[in-house]
């Protein structure tokens, strides 16, 4: 991964209206599910996913996972700043390639319960994983039946191809992550995003997830 990625991240987060575009796509999300308790944000950068989906669901949790402890700083200040109560926030390190095992901050090395999440959101960090098709499976099967996986993933488009190749970034196909998420059990939806989201529309598309309830 570059190494520069926390400034440039950073940088387009606040200056090029990254940050607040990613809040309205997660606000403004038509999301069936609306109980929702506990979130995990994977390589959640500073937060911009995770702590909005604690503005949206005013009674959930949140636990951010990133594999640099200075994102995860920006997400316990991004929260505070906002307003939010500290106690719905945790953070921990972890690798995207093995999701579940997590060493919370500030101490404590826990491997996630199966099954235990409503909402788990990710974005451009699939494609950091040294096995994809594994990472995906393990956020599924972290998730409740009828919870969902949000991925903000990188686009296919000029801009958004261009961009994961300048980080080093290699996802897999859309259609192939939309696929295997079908095979493990879920209903899914790309979801494109329109000009109102600029810039973020033009390196990120939403695949929506939904994991089948218990017959
Ligand atoms: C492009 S940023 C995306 C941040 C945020 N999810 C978003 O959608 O804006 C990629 C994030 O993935 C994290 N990351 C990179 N490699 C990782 C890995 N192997 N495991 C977990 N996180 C990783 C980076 O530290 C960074 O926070």
């Amino acid at each position: 991964m570059n190494f520069n990625l926390y400034n440039s991240y950073s940088w387009a987060m606040n200056f090029l209206g990254f940050d607040r575009q990613i809040n309205r796509f997660v606000d403004e999300l038509s999301l069936e599910h609306q109980d929702v308790q506990r979130v995990l944000d994977v390589g959640c950068g500073t937060g911009a996913m995770g702590v909005q989906l604690l503005v949206r669901f005013p009674d959930a949790t949140l636990l951010a996972t990133d594999i640099q402890e200075r994102f995860l700083q920006g997400v316990l200040s991004n929260s505070e700043t906002r307003g939010l109560r500290q106690d719905r926030v945790s953070v921990g390190l972890s690798d995207i390639t093995k999701p579940a095992e997590v060493e919370l901050l500030p101490g404590g090395v826990t491997s996630l319960e199966m099954e235990s999440f409503d909402l788990i959101s990710v974005g451009a960090v699939i494609g950091y994983s040294e096995d994809q098709r594994e990472t995906i499976k393990a956020l599924l099967s972290l998730i409740k039946p009828g919870g969902l996986l949000l991925n903000l993933e990188m686009n296919e488009h000029m801009v958004g191809r261009w961009t994961s190749h300048r980080y080093e970034y290699d996802a897999l196909p859309l259609t192939e992550m939309a696929a295997l998420m079908a095979e493990e059990g879920c209903s899914v939806s790309r979801l494109p995003l329109s000009m109102k989201y600029f810039p973020v529309n033009m390196t990120r598309v939403g695949l929506l997830a939904a994991k089948k309830r218990l017959s």
